[in-house]
């Protein structure tokens, strides 16, 4: 018995060499990630400005000192974060000032096809769109960025990206640490000499900075009061996966995550989340000493190479003044779990077997990569279906679908469900050869929506389909 197990260990090593013969097809643990260099944490944190989203102007420009560097405002890095409330009416103006195409997608947002910015649909250098739209989903931080085809993953690294507040009632009630206690905070990773330009390893991981940025500054400092603090975290980087916690460990609230509150506050000590999603938390430094310093850090994980690197991304002092307390009521909201229902379909994520160096393919959804003209699955206006994701390779893939927040029901290879998937998701993370089910109750906005990998690099790869909705 001994010797067949140590016979079979053997063959599956052989034909795990093999396989990295050609290493890139299984995103193998060999590609080198550019190690982190940690800035000195003086600069301070820059919170972006808003605009009201029922009369926002933004403009899509090159932004003065690098051509590599986009924003949607001069200066900033970050776009206006919009602030809206549920049911209001959209009023927002995007001027391209590129000199290339561009568009916008309203991630998390459900909104009519026409809206969303299809990969296909350009605004040209010059030219203005105005979307218009009523808000339906509930309070939340959602964000909008770039998503033209070929361009998605390059337009955000370089800068076009920005946040969505949504308010309601049900959380306007809960009275929440707000205005100077909120922090939106937008993590992303990127190089010193900014150019984009993934070579084929890159393709496979991702493309990794060498820096972390929040709010489009560099390893910044926040001072805080000895009060309670909102962390609205999204990781808007194009490939890095993170695991937030705090220098001191201390215990994190999670109150929401992609589309808005948890039923009931989460106690956590680290927060695993990829590219494209959210999490709302709550830190106290009630209790810390005047000049503390403390530190929101990555930690290594478990998930391939990525979980190798550990370093600090913000820096947190505390001033001498007492600031604002918050208890965290029993029940947050509520969240009516989607019915069950045998209406199935199964997705693998997958390497394409036979590669053409260069060209894209190599990572596919069910065998398939994008093509405009294919509809992956149609659905009646309003089902419910469960989708069940499995991941075949070796790489993390956060997977993203347009047009609806979902709920994750099971995990049944790899991790069981994690906190920030007590709520109601847009965007969840497979690590390698990972399962888990979703369920979804689809809208009845009529048209295509796209659902793909939010690794920007393996979306522009082709990992990306489409679904219909049909009346
Ligand atoms: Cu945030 Cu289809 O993307
Ligand atoms: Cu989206
Ligand atoms: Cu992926």
């Amino acid at each position: 018995m001994k010797t067949l197990i140590t016979g079979l260990l053997s063959a599956t090593l052989i034909l795990g060499c093999m396989d990295s013969s050609h290493s890139s097809d299984h995103g193998s643990n060999s590609e080198k990630l550019p190690s982190i260099v940690e800035g000195k944490f003086t600069q301070a944190l820059v919170i972006p400005a808003t605009q009201s989203i029922d009369q926002a102007q933004i403009s899509a420009q090159i932004q003065s000192g690098s051509t590599d560097r986009l924003g949607y405002s001069n200066g900033g890095i970050l776009g206006p974060t919009l602030i809206g409330k549920t049911g209001q009416k959209v009023q927002i103006q995007l001027t391209n000032r590129l000199s290339e195409g561009t568009n916008l997608h309203w991630h998390g947002l459900e909104v009519p096809v026409d809206q969303d910015g299809l990969p296909e649909n350009s605004i040209l250098p010059g030219q203005s769109k105005n979307y218009d739209f009523t808000i339906k989903n509930r309070a939340g931080m959602y964000w909008y960025h770039p998503h033209l085809m070929g361009s998605t993953a390059r337009q955000a690294y370089q800068g076009l990206a920005g946040l969505i507040l949504i308010r309601d009632a049900e959380e306007d009630s809960l009275h929440l640490p707000s205005g100077e206690y909120e922090l939106p905070l937008v993590v992303q990773d990127r190089r010193a000499n900014h150019t984009y330009q993934p070579n084929m390893d890159e393709i496979m991981s991702g493309f990794m900075g060498d820096h972390i940025e929040v709010n489009g500054i560099a390893s910044p400092i926040h001072q805080v009061k000895k009060g309670v603090y909102r962390l609205r975290i999204l990781n808007g980087s194009n490939a890095r996966v993170y695991d937030f916690a705090l220098s001191d460990h201390r215990m994190m609230t999670l109150i929401g995550s992609d589309g808005g509150l948890l039923p009931q506050a989460q106690s956590v000590d680290h927060l695993l989340l990829g590219p494209g999603e959210r999490a709302d938390v709550l830190v106290s430094f009630e209790k810390d000493p005047t000049a503390n310093e403390l530190y929101l850090i990555s930690q290594n994980f478990s998930g391939g190479n990525q979980g190798s690197q550990s370093f600090k991304v913000m820096k947190f002092k505390v001033l001498d003044a007492v600031g604002t307390s918050y208890t965290v009521p029993a029940q947050l909201s509520k969240i009516e779990a989607i019915p069950s229902t045998s209406q199935n379909r199964t997705f693998a994520l997958a390497m394409a077997s036979s590669m053409n160096s260069g060209s894209m393919g190599m990572h596919t959804i069910n065998g398939q990569i994008y093509d405009s003209k294919r509809i992956e699955a149609q659905i009646k206006a309003g089902s419910v279906e469960q989708w069940k994701w499995t991941n075949n390779t070796h790489e993390i893939h956060p997977i993203h679908i347009h047009g609806v927040q979902f709920q994750v029901i099971e995990r049944s290879v790899g991790r069981t469900a994690l906190p920030q998937e007590k709520g109601w998701k847009d965007t969840f993370v497979l690590l390698p050869m990972e399962q888990a089910t979703i369920a979804i109750r689809f809208s009845s906005e009529l048209g295509r929506h796209l659902f793909h990998c939010h690794n920007l690099e393996h979306e522009e790869d082709g990992m990306m389909l489409q679904y219909e909705i049909i009346p």
